[in-house]
């Protein structure tokens, strides 16, 4: 079972977030068809434009050639748990899309909190954005 485990990456990373502004730490996990788990945390700058936690991982996924994802964990401190914004959304959709699967996304916190929803339903009409070409 994947679940602990990308729970406890998504834990694990969150602890390095770089945080100074608003001190709200994330971590997000993903596991992808070839059972890699790739993550990453929030980054701040001061002109306000964070790196979110989903996108540092979904980087780091593409660095590594490996973007068929199909579980995301995003682990925070927040209750309830925090869920991928809008536009951290859009960006794993781009991916349910190109490998041609839903995403099943679990926002976890310290709490034990747990939100699971697939990325379908979080984004209604995501697909239309994301089907360009193909
Ligand atoms: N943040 C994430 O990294 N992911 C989320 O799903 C929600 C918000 C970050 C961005 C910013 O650094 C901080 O949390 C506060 O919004
Ligand atoms: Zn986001």
């Amino acid at each position: 079972m994947y679940l602990p485990k990308l729970i406890e990456q998504a834990r694990k990373i969150s602890k390095k977030a770089y945080a100074p502004y608003s001190n709200f730490h994330v971590g997000a996990a993903f596991l992808t068809t070839k059972e890699k788990i790739y993550s990453g945390c929030n980054v701040e700058f001061s002109d306000y434009l964070a790196l979110h936690a989903e996108v540092n991982a979904i980087g780091t996924a593409v660095n590594e050639g490996d973007t068929d994802i199909h579980l995301v964990v995003v682990y925070s401190y927040s209750s309830p748990p925090v869920l991928p914004c809008g536009s951290c959304r859009q960006k794993l959709y781009e991916f349910a899309q190109l490998h041609k699967h839903d995403i099943k996304v679990i926002a976890v916190n310290n709490k034990e909190e747990r939100i699971e929803m697939m990325l379908s339903k979080l984004l209604p009409g995501g697909e239309i954005q994301a089907n360009k070409k193909n």
